[in-house]
């Protein structure tokens, strides 16, 4: 199973200052920033582009786990390429051919991820698995932070590490949305390796012991 992982999520942090939140997350000693780009179409929301994470790049070194919520995401990898991303991740539901797109990501040298919404039938993902090197199981419908934990995404989880053991693949199992210690000590249990986490971080009197109990 690979190393856990935790990746804070910039939703959460104050939109007038990305920079500042950007700070936060290194200061914690987080590896990971987890950056949610909404379109407004394929989510009910909007939070920012390419050009906030081309600004962002040059101010650390954190890694950019770049999670489109687009209905077109294959229009936009090259874009989040170009911005610096270091993974990039699309959902199965969007309007690709899911296959190809995840292909290009790892053509342009990013690990690829695959993500699923918490109503997904886990089946949808299996023909990918052997493309991916991450795949996102939502624990929220995406499009705000702040939500509750959907528990029925165990259930997704559970089958998607039963798949990466059978088949002896290497992917991430990445959980997002509603993750704090007790969800993430759930997920874990569940196969979980790679915590993303919004509103838990940001408000977290000491981030950097969050951070360390997400990862232990
Ligand atoms: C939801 C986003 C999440 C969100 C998680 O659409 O994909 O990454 O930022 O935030 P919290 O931890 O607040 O649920
Ligand atoms: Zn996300």
């Amino acid at each position: 199973m690979p190393s856990r992982v935790v990746a804070p999520s910039l939703l959460a942090a104050d939109h007038g200052d990305f920079a500042g939140g950007v700070r936060a997350v290194e200061e914690s000693g987080a590896p990971w920033l987890h950056l949610d780009i909404m379109d407004g179409h394929f989510v009910p929301n909007i939070s920012f582009g390419p050009q906030v994470v081309a600004d962002l790049r040059p101010r650390t070194k954190l890694h950019f786990d770049v999670h489109l919520m687009l209905s077109r995401p294959d229009r936009f990898v090259d874009a989040f390429v170009k911005a610096g991303a270091d993974r990039i991740t699309v959902h199965v539901e969007a309007q690709h051919d899911v296959g190809a797109t995840l292909d290009a990501i790892r053509a342009a040298g990013l690990p690829a991820g695959l993500a699923l919404n918490p109503d997904c039938d886990p089946a949808r993902a299996l023909p990918f698995l052997e493309k991916a090197d991450l795949v996102l199981c939502m624990t929220v419908f995406p499009g705000f932070g702040g939500q509750s934990f959907i528990p029925s995404a165990l259930d997704s989880l559970r089958t998607l590490d039963g798949e990466r053991r059978r088949k002896n693949l290497g992917f991430r199992l990445e959980v997002d949305g509603g993750i704090n210690l007790e969800t993430a000590a759930r997920c874990r249990d569940a196969g979980a390796d790679t915590f993303v986490t919004g509103t838990a971080f940001f408000k977290a009197p000491d981030r950097r012991a969050f951070a360390r109990a997400m990862s232990a």
